[in-house]
């Protein structure tokens, strides 16, 4: 029987505390991962009873545990791998830092609702997904322990801070998540496999059945939230709204601040994060009941604005005395505008499919 507590355990055990990588996972920077909580109580009163066959299904299929045997390292990882260029080298251990981060940030948040939710069917579906994210978690820190890189993830459940999120928003937000994660992985499989000699690390050739795992946490939440429909409904498709523009927005400025990266797996910035929004805002119609209109240039025109606000938000942070703190808060004041902007683009309605659950077939 899968446990959570020892996969944690697991996880700790063989990671030293390193001061400087545990220091940059920590920093509670506005674009890093974050850890949340939610109302519990609210979540017990969840209800699968108007989809009890496709629910058992999928918990079956998370039972089945179809990537149980998936991550487990083969020679490949012991080569040599010290002659890497030293900024892709770094660039390498950022990307890993924040997909750490992330994985693990999943694991005890799924981790804790199974703990504190009285709802069987809840805590069945989130045993599991603990289970994958920690596992996914475990396989990432391994390298970064070959880079001689430790991250120390049990000082990070202390040191971080816990956002509060309001359940609906957690599954809005974590189904996005687990969507874009799939995403990325696919999009960086499917690259990696048309050009081979790029590729400078086994660890992407994983990325294949893993992202299958995200795939699947994020179905989870679509029949979550179809047999829940009033998430869906009403006040909460403004939410939603709000949620895809979020993410997405994140994203893009996230990935445009290490551009450099992407070119060294051979795709431009702008290619990938067009490939994966427009590949996430495809899935998302068997859920959301609005998407956004992602044929519209002026979106990505925004997009493009708040990335190059952020860097000069940050270019000013270089800069002491007044004058530089001023234009820095009218800076982040147009940040909040262009936001407005973006959320008043006009956006495209949703029939729901009758059948909610989709297969990865990208
Ligand atoms: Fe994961
Ligand atoms: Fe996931």
């Amino acid at each position: 029987m899968y446990n959570v507590a020892d996969e944690r355990a697991e996880l700790t055990a063989d990671v030293q505390s390193t001061a400087e990588s545990t220091a940059v996972a920590a920093q509670d920077a506005a674009l890093n991962p974050r850890f949340y909580t939610t109302d519990f109580d609210e979540m017990n009163k969840l209800d699968f009873s108007s989809m009890r066959e496709q629910w058992d299904a999928m918990v079956a299929e998370f039972k089945s545990d179809p990537n149980r045997n998936h991550f487990k390292r083969t020679p490949e990882f012991d080569e040599d791998f010290s002659k890497l260029p030293p900024k892709l080298r770094q660039e390498f251990v950022d990307f890993l830092i924040s997909s750490v981060t992330a994985e693990f940030s999943g694991c005890i948040l799924y981790a804790e609702i199974k703990k504190r939710c009285t709802n069987p069917d809840v805590r069945e579906l989130f045993g599991y997904m603990s289970r994958d994210e920690g596992r996914h978690a475990g396989f990432i820190n391994h390298t970064l322990n070959d880079f001689n890189v430790r991250v120390d993830l049990s000082f990070l459940t202390r040191a971080k801070k816990y956002t509060f999120f309001k359940p609906k928003f957690i599954y809005y937000a974590t189904y996005l998540s687990e969507k874009i994660g799939y995403a990325r992985y696919i999009t960086i499989f499917r690259n990696f496999e048309q050009q081979p000699d790029k590729r400078w690390h086994p660890i992407f050739k994983w990325f294949d059945n893993w992202c299958n795992d995200e795939f699947r946490h994020g179905e989870a939440f679509a029949v979550l939230m179809r047999a829940n429909p009033e998430t869906l409904q009403g006040i909460n498709k403004y939410w939603i709204r709000f949620f895809l523009l979020a993410v997405f927005c994140t994203m893009y400025v996230r990935d445009h601040l290490r551009a450099s990266f992407f070119g060294a797996m051979g795709m431009s910035v702008d290619d990938y994060d067009r490939k994966v929004i427009k590949l996430t805002s495809l899935i998302s119609k068997q859920v959301f009941p609005v998407s956004l209109d992602l044929e519209s240039p002026r979106l990505w025109e925004l997009f493009e604005k708040m990335f190059q606000l952020t860097l000069a938000i940050e270019a000013t942070k270089r800069i002491p005395g007044i004058g530089s703190a001023l234009r820095r808060m009218m800076m982040k004041a147009t940040v909040a505008i262009t936001f407005v902007q973006l959320y008043f683009l006009p956006v495209e309605s949703n029939a729901l499919p009758a059948d909610v659950r989709m297969e990865p077939v990208w």
